[in-house]
């Protein structure tokens, strides 16, 4: 049991910088949490909004389609991301996504 949980954290440390490439998972979060999460939380216009609600393919093509809130608007429209802080969050969200190695059901 105690091996598991080493070979567990060994795979999850090895695991972290590969799925950053491209942006940064961490500050992925960071944003995610203080831009999309202030409208996803249950009981928000939003409605819950969590990385495994969708599979990596499905949040590449989500933020490739720039399409939010049914498609009325961009998905940056509420918030102050940069195309790169944009970049980050996706990031996060894929490596988090419902078929990813760490699926993760909350924003924090
Ligand atoms: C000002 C509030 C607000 C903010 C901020 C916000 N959203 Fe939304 N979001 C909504 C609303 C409203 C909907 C539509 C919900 C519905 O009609 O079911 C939505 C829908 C969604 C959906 C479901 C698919 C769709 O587009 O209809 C996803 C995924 C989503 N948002 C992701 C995000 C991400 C990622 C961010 C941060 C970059 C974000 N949202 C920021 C209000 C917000």
């Amino acid at each position: 049991m105690r091996n598991t949980l080493y070979t567990l954290l060994a795979m999850a440390a090895l695991a972290a910088p590969l799925s950053a490439k491209g942006g940064s998972e961490l500050k992925g979060k960071f944003y995610f949490i203080k831009n999309c999460k202030t409208c996803h939380v249950e009981g928000k216009s939003g409605g819950v909004v969590t990385p495994l609600i969708k599979t990596q393919a499905q949040w590449k093509a989500y933020f490739k389609a720039d399409k939010h809130a049914k498609g009325k608007e961009k998905l940056g429209a509420h918030t102050k991301l940069t195309p790169a802080q944009m970049e980050d969050v996706m990031t996060f969200l894929v490596a988090h996504a419902s078929d990813s190695p760490q699926p993760m059901t909350c924003g924090g």
